[in-house]
């Protein structure tokens, strides 16, 4: 299938590593021109020169921290810049700490708002008006499945997760006639360093080994073994083409069949 996308633009927000530089990279491998971003200058630009040796694309790579205002709006002005107008847009941000409800204050929750929620709402507001007047746009958001299983022991996730769900179905709405889709994806437990991170933060209170808990999470799922963020890229490179033109408003789960619900 020719998806359409050569000559296309992107910007895929928190990319570094994990599954926001593998979108990076399959959206590159389709002839995208990618913005990336990141806080840590030396990863980020890493990830630059393996994405432009691999697929020969112009990457763009500016350090910003998402959960900032004033860097959001300075990247994608820059992104902007540097290659005329945006196509595509992919939030993603860093994951929230993990904890329970009374672990956390309300610097903790307003933190968890900026990051995870705030810098969505931010980057749709900084590129929609472009994609309007063009008549053409993707917006994917990355979340977790916990927007529609909340995940015991990551509140600030479940929360935020549920309020970037809220607004691409609404987006979706109000921006269909204008030929821009929205839509949301939800990884299940997608081996990067963040699903590590959190395994190793388990490892002391359920006195057991990351590998362990890795493990025991793999036999939850029905595919016995955690995603890689390849397979999670493709479908956000599908849903960003030309081909995925009918489909907005969804929030499709990337997890290995984990979620049992039927919807
Ligand atoms: N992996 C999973 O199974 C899974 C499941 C459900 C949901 N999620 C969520 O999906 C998102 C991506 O996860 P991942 O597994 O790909 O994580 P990851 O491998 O840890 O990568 C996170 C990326 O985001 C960047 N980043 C973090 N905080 C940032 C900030 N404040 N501003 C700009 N960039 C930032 C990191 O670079 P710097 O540190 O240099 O900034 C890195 O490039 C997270 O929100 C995570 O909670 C993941």
């Amino acid at each position: 299938m020719d998806l359409g996308l050569t000559g296309k633009t992107a910007l895929v927000a928190a990319s570094s590593q994990g599954m926001g530089k593998a979108v990076a990279m399959g959206l590159a491998r389709e002839g995208v021109r990618v913005a990336i971003c990141a806080r840590g200058r030396e990863r980020l630009e890493a990830t630059a020169e393996e994405i432009r040796n691999e697929t020969q694309v112009d990457v763009f790579a500016q350090t910003a921290d998402l959960s900032k205002v004033d860097d959001i709006t300075r990247l994608v002005q820059a992104a902007r810049e540097h290659f005329g107008h945006i196509d595509i847009l992919v939030c993603n941000a860093g994951g929230p700490p993990p904890g329970n409800f009374l672990d956390f204050d309300d610097s903790a929750w307003q933190a968890a708002f900026e990051l995870n929620l705030a810098s969505a709402i931010r980057l749709c507001r900084a590129v929609v008006s472009d994609m309007k007047a063009r008549g053409w746009g993707r917006i994917i958001t990355i979340t977790s499945m916990s927007v529609k299983q909340p995940i015991p022991g990551l509140i600030l996730s479940n929360v935020m997760r549920a309020g970037v769900n809220g607004m691409v179905k609404t987006l979706a709405d109000e921006l269909a006639p204008y030929g821009i889709t929205v839509n949301n994806v939800m990884p299940g437990s997608i081996l990067t360093q963040r699903i590590v991170s959190l395994a190793e933060h388990r490892e002391e209170e359920a006195n057991t080994t990351t590998e362990e808990i890795l493990d025991h999470i793999a036999q939850e799922i029905p595919m016995k073994r955690l995603g890689n963020p390849e397979e999670f890229a493709n479908v956000v490179v599908f849903l960003a083409s030309e081909r995925a033109s009918y489909v907005t408003g969804t929030a499709i789960q990337v997890d290995g069949g984990r979620i049992r619900s039927a919807w």
